[in-house]
């Protein structure tokens, strides 16, 4: 499963990263990220889908807890962790999506 979806998602996520030059866990940049890699499952506003609803995630997850979510999620979510999403770009998109409500 999860050597199917890189497959599929990597050319992409190349694309989208040589356009990246901005600083590094930027609030514009994770969004990005987060619309072009997460929302497909989690919605564009976290509201979910396929994936669990991130609204309110600030509420439930500490900013430590949320990182090792995505860096080391369960089963059904793919680890994007270090392959595709680096340190700063999980820190970024943690950061980022806290701040659904
Ligand atoms: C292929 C679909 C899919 C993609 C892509 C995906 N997720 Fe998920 N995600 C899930 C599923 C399914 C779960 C629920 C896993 C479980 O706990 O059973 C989840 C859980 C999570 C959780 C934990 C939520 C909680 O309340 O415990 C976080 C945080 C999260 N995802 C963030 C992300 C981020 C950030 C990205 C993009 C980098 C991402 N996800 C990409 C499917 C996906």
């Amino acid at each position: 499963m999860r050597a199917l979806w890189c497959a599929a998602s990597f050319a992409a996520w190349c694309a989208f990263a040589a356009a990246q030059d901005a600083p590094q866990g930027d609030f514009q940049r994770a969004k990005t990220s987060f619309e072009s890699i997460c929302a497909v499952c989690h919605g564009a506003k976290g509201e979910g889908g396929v994936g669990l609803p991130l609204k309110g995630i600030a509420e439930r997850l500490t900013l430590e807890q949320t990182i090792e979510k995505i860096k080391n999620p369960n089963p059904a979510m793919p680890k994007l962790y270090p392959e595709v999403l680096s340190e700063d770009d999980v820190a970024g998109l943690a950061a980022y999506i806290r701040s659904f409500r």
